[in-house]
């Protein structure tokens, strides 16, 4: 019997390409996941349009809408629960979580950020791999632990930076390569291929002790 297609819910802040290309490639039959929910913590990100285009169920949890940090948190953590996900997946989103859900969600919670990692947590990647003069850039696909943009990387898509490159032009060329590489590494997980056991990630039945590199 095939396998159901994965419960996923996306989250995203802002224009929302690399849930596009999760949309594109779930229409063109190249990713068993069922889209059950995208939540943004901007009533105004694109990604809810797209959602909503893609007849995806598309909320806002703005924090302004909740009392304080822990109850946004709180909100969130009910709505992605209410949701029947069983992935969810970190799409530009820019907020930090709660310790208390990430933990809900260990082993069940990708991530995208555009670096490679450990290289350049945080903000402002692109700029910071050319002042620090890296040859090589990229980006990573990781699960999400408490500590920020440190859990186990999955995945990381390498390429070089070219002589004259900006922050700008080396951020499309990063994300081209993340609109490929994001729907692989959620299907594998789709698949069943890709794992969370005893606090570590699983790729086809071994321990993954570094990131695939692409
Ligand atoms: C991506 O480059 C991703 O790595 C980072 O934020 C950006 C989001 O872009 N976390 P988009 O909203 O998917 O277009």
């Amino acid at each position: 019997m095939p396998r159901p297609a994965l419960p996923v819910a996306v989250l995203v802040s802002g224009y929302g390409s690399n849930l596009q290309a999760l949309l594109d490639a779930r229409a063109a039959g190249r990713l068993p996941v069922d889209f059950r929910l995208v939540a943004s913590d901007r009533p105004e990100a694109q990604g809810l349009a797209r959602a909503r285009r893609a007849g995806v169920r598309a909320e806002a949890v703005a924090p302004g809408a909740s009392a304080d940090r822990a109850a946004w948190n709180e909100a969130l953590g009910a709505l992605l629960a209410d949701s029947g996900a069983e992935l969810v997946v970190l799409a530009g989103f820019m907020r930090v979580l709660a310790p208390e859900l990430v933990r809900a969600w260990e082993g069940r919670m990708l991530n995208i950020h555009p670096s490679l990692l450990p290289r350049h947590r945080g903000l402002h990647t692109h700029r910071r791999a050319l002042e620090a003069g890296d040859r090589m850039h990229g980006t990573s696909i990781h699960f999400v632990t408490e500590e920020l943009d440190g859990g186990p990387v999955v995945l990381q898509a390498r390429l070089p930076v070219l002589p004259g490159d900006d922050p700008e032009g080396l951020a499309r060329r990063v994300q081209a390569r993340e609109h490929d590489v994001y729907p692989r590494v959620v299907r594998w997980a789709a698949e069943g291929w890709l794992q969370w056991r005893a606090g570590r990630p699983w790729l086809y039945d071994r321990p993954l002790h570094r990131p695939v590199v692409v």
